[in-house]
């Protein structure tokens, strides 16, 4: 299971590099203004500066919502660096921008997604991975988790090489949950990621260890 971060913050993503588990980064345009970042070339410049940072995959978002304004940001987004990946909405001029960037080598994150009939098209388009947001079903009271499962079945079905990426993670129980399923990939905030570190018997574990060493020296 790839572990990406889900934000702009540089610090954040430095943090979960230096711990050697993260597999890429995602954001999007509400990730970039939160932390200040505006201003087309500002936001290219950030992808890049995060590109660095990381070993995996980048997924930089389109603004576009036409089929030739989604191709001309994309191939733009391509350029910038060989880990970028092109997050694509699951609009219907998204499916045929996923389909071209597909047909053009340029890799896709199909986003917004929370169906599994749009992950069934996105994946019939071709797109790298799907990004069903969870934490969103999960706040209209529809279960986030059982999306995640219905996807891995039809993908599973027809051998769809699309990643699944589960989206809008938002602890650790989602990550647990996610891995438990099948999703080939998590994205999430930097506690969720930290938090499956921590246990209270870990905790006391090691502090008796370390008295009882002490003892003896
Ligand atoms: O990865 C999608 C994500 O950025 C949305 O998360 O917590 O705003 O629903 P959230």
């Amino acid at each position: 299971m790839k572990f990406f971060i889900d934000t702009a913050n540089l610090d954040q993503i430095r943090e979960a590099q230096d711990l050697g588990v993260l597999d890429g980064v995602t954001t999007n345009p509400s990730l970039m203004a939160k932390e200040g970042i505006t201003g087309r070339n500002n936001i290219l410049k950030h992808y890049v500066d995060i590109c660095n940072i990381v070993d995996g995959d980048v997924s930089a978002e389109v603004i576009a919502t036409d089929f030739e304004g989604m191709v001309k940001e994309g191939e733009e987004l391509a350029e910038l660096h060989p880990q970028i990946v092109v997050k694509v909405p699951m609009i219907k001029e998204g499916v045929k921008a996923i389909k071209y960037f597909t047909d053009h080598g340029i890799r896709t994150n199909c986003t917004l997604v929370f169906s599994a009939g749009q992950a069934l098209l996105a994946a019939k388009a071709g797109a790298t991975y799907v990004s069903p947001f969870i934490g969103r079903l999960d706040d209209i009271s529809t279960d986030g988790l059982e999306l995640i499962a219905d996807i891995r079945l039809i993908y599973d079905n027809y051998g769809f090489e699309t990643q699944i990426l589960a989206a809008s993670v938002r602890h650790t129980m989602h990550v647990i949950n996610c891995a438990k399923i099948g999703a080939d990939v998590m994205t999430g905030p930097l506690s969720s990621i930290e938090g499956l570190l921590k246990h209270p018997l870990t905790d006391s574990g090691l502090k008796q260890f370390l008295e009882d060493y002490k003892k003896g020296n």
